[in-house]
């Protein structure tokens, strides 16, 4: 391949790279020894392979959140500026206590726009695969006008983690988190629209 070549390929790229949608995989859980990163790890890892948009992490605990009205603290705005810059979510929600974490709610409750009009997956685990958390969230997504996907793989804590800390995923839910990731980059593209 000649040396043009080589620059208008790399120029393709980059601008594929550009137009891609952002889709931040948020991990819901802040706690010490929690298993949120292995968890979103493995959805980031699935979510590479399939080339169709920019995937990243954001870590809750990064931004070290006040509670809200608690005090002004500068990781308000980054929280606000991380979440204006993706067009997309996929939330790793755990269960606790039939609900989303404390730091998840809090979380949600920091920003406003920069959810709206935006969509997302949720992929949850807990003892009952953490369903009751997610329906507990969709309902809160309805409030941030966050358009929450039909496609929702849920992880058993008995039988895709080892003492329930190590994360071992059944085979069986690879072709749920791409089904919910196909309904999430879709809806993330239309939804850019209505923002532009
Ligand atoms: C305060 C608390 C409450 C919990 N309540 C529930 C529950 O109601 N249902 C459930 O399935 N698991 C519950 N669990 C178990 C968690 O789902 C499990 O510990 C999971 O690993 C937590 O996610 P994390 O490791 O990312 O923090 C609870 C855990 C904690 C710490």
């Amino acid at each position: 391949m000649g040396l043009l070549d080589k620059i208008f390929e790399k120029a393709n790229e980059e601008e594929q790279t550009m137009e891609k949608l952002n889709i931040g995989i948020i991990l819901g859980s802040t706690r010490q020894g929690r298993v949120s990163p292995q968890v979103g790890e493995w959805v980031k890892g699935i979510a590479d392979k399939r080339g169709d948009a920019n995937y990243e992490i954001v870590d809750i605990a990064d931004f070290k959140l006040p509670f809200l009205g608690e005090a002004d603290a500068p990781g308000i705005a980054a929280w606000n500026e991380k979440l204006a810059s993706l067009d997309g979510f996929v939330f790793i929600v755990q269960e606790y206590n039939h609900s989303i974490t404390g730091a998840l709610k809090n979380a949600l409750d920091l920003a406003r726009e920069a959810w709206n009009n935006k969509a997302a997956g949720i992929v949850s685990y807990g003892s009952t695969g953490g369903a009751r958390a997610a329906e507990h969230l969709r309902g809160i997504c309805g409030e941030l006008k966050i358009a929450d996907v039909r496609t929702h793989p849920t992880l058993s804590l008995f039988t895709d983690f080892e003492n329930g800390s190590t994360f071992k995923p059944q085979e069986l839910h690879l072709t749920n988190v791409n089904a919910m990731l196909d309904e999430v980059v879709a809806w993330s593209g239309a939804l850019k629209t209505l923002r532009q």
